[in-house]
């Protein structure tokens, strides 16, 4: 076989194995075995020693055409499997705009929050600002100022977290307070000569049992007014007002005598039960009516220390839950469930 037969035996192999290179790599090697350092191709042009003088430009230029065209060949086959590999690549990592997106859970207000807010509401429409008072109280506004002497038993030191202090405040000890009231004397003897009219909401806190009916950690909405002419008829209207817009229309509502230490006349207010619409079950204990909150009239004492002469000025003062009344309303049979952190509960709301 002449040398010549041998280049285009070369040519003619190069050509149909490229055709059957599939792959990048199958091309890398296919390029590699005829045009590389080493390849069939590259090594013909060491034949052309082995040529007469006369032969010599005839196959140099042969092996140039060659060349070229298995250059130009394997760049169109190259390109052709880019593109055949991109296209492969797209299909499988497709994105389907189409596909709804993954819903978010942007959770919701607790439904201690949203009940504050439905009582904000409904004094606030009543003329009532929101008034805030510290947690952390000091023992003289949360007993002493509100006419709880060192013996009431609401002063029971089982009823009370007391604040560890390291040394004694010259302001007196620190404590958590067991109730909103103390929110009465700090506006009191902020305002004071104006007239007052405010809800005071806040967290109370208690040393107890935790049962289904009471928590150590609850909330509670104060309400204070202060004035010239105030009367208890105030105070009913008032609270006959909140119970229509806060458990709908058609709510009975009863006063009775009651004591507080820091109201006078001090009356226990109570509607009828939501459950069985008076007529007695369980829940109000047969007796037709549930207990929503205990009220009064400003003791003079109480008026006298927040700066107010009781002689010129009157008040009245009422102090429910937050959590009970939305028991009540939502039929919610035990309390540990606000703070249990249960999604199952906070979500039906
Ligand atoms: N502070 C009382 C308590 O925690 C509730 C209360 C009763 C508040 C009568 C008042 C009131 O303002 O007049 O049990």
């Amino acid at each position: 076989m002449s040398i010549f037969d041998e280049l285009e035996g070369i040519h003619a192999e190069a050509l149909q194995a490229l055709e059957t290179a599939a792959s990048s790599a199958a091309l890398d090697a296919w390029y590699t075995q005829y045009l590389g350092r080493k390849g069939a191709v590259t090594l013909q042009t060491r034949s052309i020693g082995k040529l007469s003088q006369e032969e010599r430009p005839e196959f140099g230029k042969r092996i140039n055409e060659i060349k070229q065209q298995l250059e130009a060949a394997y760049a169109a086959q190259s390109q052709a499997l880019k593109a055949a590999e991109l296209e492969a690549a797209l299909m499988s990592d497709t994105i389907d705009i189409t596909l709804p997106g993954r819903p978010v859970n942007p959770g919701h207000l607790h439904l201690t929050t949203q009940t504050l807010r439905q009582i904000y509401d409904i004094f606030g429409r009543m003329g009532f600002e929101v008034y805030e008072a510290p947690d952390v109280e000091l023992e003289t506004y949360n007993f002493d100022l509100l006419n709880i002497p060192d013996y009431h038993p609401a002063r029971d030191m089982w009823d009370t977290f007391w604040i560890d202090q390291k040394q004694p405040a010259p302001d007196g000890r620190l404590l958590l307070r067991t109730h909103t009231s103390p929110g009465q004397m700090r506006v009191m003897r902020e305002r004071y000569p104006e007239p007052i009219r405010v809800i005071l909401p806040g967290k109370c806190y208690r040393y107890e049992q935790i049962t289904a009916r009471s928590e150590h950690q609850f909330y509670q909405v104060e309400g204070l007014a202060v004035g010239k002419h105030i009367t208890m008829t105030d105070l009913i209207g008032t609270l006959t007002q909140f119970v229509n817009l806060f458990y709908g229309p058609g709510h009975k509502m009863r006063v009775r005598s009651s004591y507080f230490p820091f109201t006078e006349p001090s009356i226990e207010v109570d509607m009828d039960c939501i459950l069985c619409g008076g007529a007695g079950c369980r829940v109000c204990k047969y007796t037709g009516w549930l207990e929503i909150a205990g009220a009064g009239m400003v003791h003079p004492v109480v008026l006298k220390n927040g700066g107010y002469d009781p002689d010129e000025w009157s008040g009245f003062a009422f102090g429910p839950g937050v959590e009970r009344p939305a028991m009540m309303k939502y039929g919610i049979s035990d309390i540990r469930l606000f703070y249990g952190n249960d999604l199952r509960f906070a979500q039906q709301f």
